[in-house]
């Protein structure tokens, strides 16, 4: 895949980002998803909540996060005092990836390979120059692999305050700026103990909203 880079504008604000990632056939899942679904949420935020793809909902809308697993999102930063709209919220993959069996059939969720994730990497690269966040959250294994690298494993890695910039950038660390991994919201939904599965994302939103004071 030639990958995002070359629809990245260079210097741009979030606006200009935006529109220009309309345009982008970085990778192919832009040519069966409705439309490029950026992100939600000011360039001013101190905290960057970093999810897989859009999923059928936000494909739709044209926003991230506005599905079941939005819902659960919503609660959960209610629970630990994240005020959602204060916070910028992207996914790591811009164009929902999903199978159809047949016309007017339900489009279902495929999860994005490490090629697409790097693909797409550049756009959340020049999100997190732009808003350069206190702390970066990834929800869930792809927003982790897109942040870390392939090998990546949220249930080594979830539910630590960890620095950031991450090694091999050990060098570049400001000891102020946060990484924090935990589950994907949707994996609350498909726990088979639901509530301790939401708990348990909770606990690790709330390392989140110490940073944040
Ligand atoms: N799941 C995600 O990872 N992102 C969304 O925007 C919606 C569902
Ligand atoms: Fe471009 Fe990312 Fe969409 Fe692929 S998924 S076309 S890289 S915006």
């Amino acid at each position: 895949y030639p990958g995002a880079a070359r629809w990245v504008p260079t210097g741009a604000g979030l606006d200009e980002l935006r529109r220009a990632a309309r345009g982008c056939q970085g990778c192919p899942l832009y040519r069966n998803a409705t439309q490029t679904v950026f992100s939600s949420g000011p360039p001013t935020a101190r905290i960057v909540l970093v999810g897989e793809q859009p999923g059928d909902q936000e494909d739709r809308r044209g926003a991230p996060f506005v599905g079941p697993a939005g819902n659960i999102l919503d609660r959960a930063l209610e629970e630990v005092g994240i005020d959602r709209a204060a916070a910028y919220v992207t996914n790591a993959v811009k164009h929902f990836k999903f199978r159809q069996d047949g016309p007017g059939a339900r489009r279902i969720h495929q999860t994005p390979d490490q090629r697409e994730i790097t693909a797409c990497r550049p756009w959340l690269a020049a999100e997190l120059a732009i808003v350069d966040p206190d702390i970066i959250v990834a929800l869930g294994a792809t927003a982790g692999r897109a942040l870390f690298g392939p090998d990546f494993r949220v249930n080594r890695t979830r539910g630590a305050l960890l620095p950031w910039p991450a090694p091999p950038h050990e060098d570049a660390v400001r000891v102020n700026k946060f990484f924090l991994a935990t589950i994907h919201p949707s994996a609350v939904l498909r726990a088979d103990d639901r509530e301790a599965a939401y708990q348990g994302l909770v606990a690790d939103l709330r390392l989140a909203a110490e940073v944040l004071g």
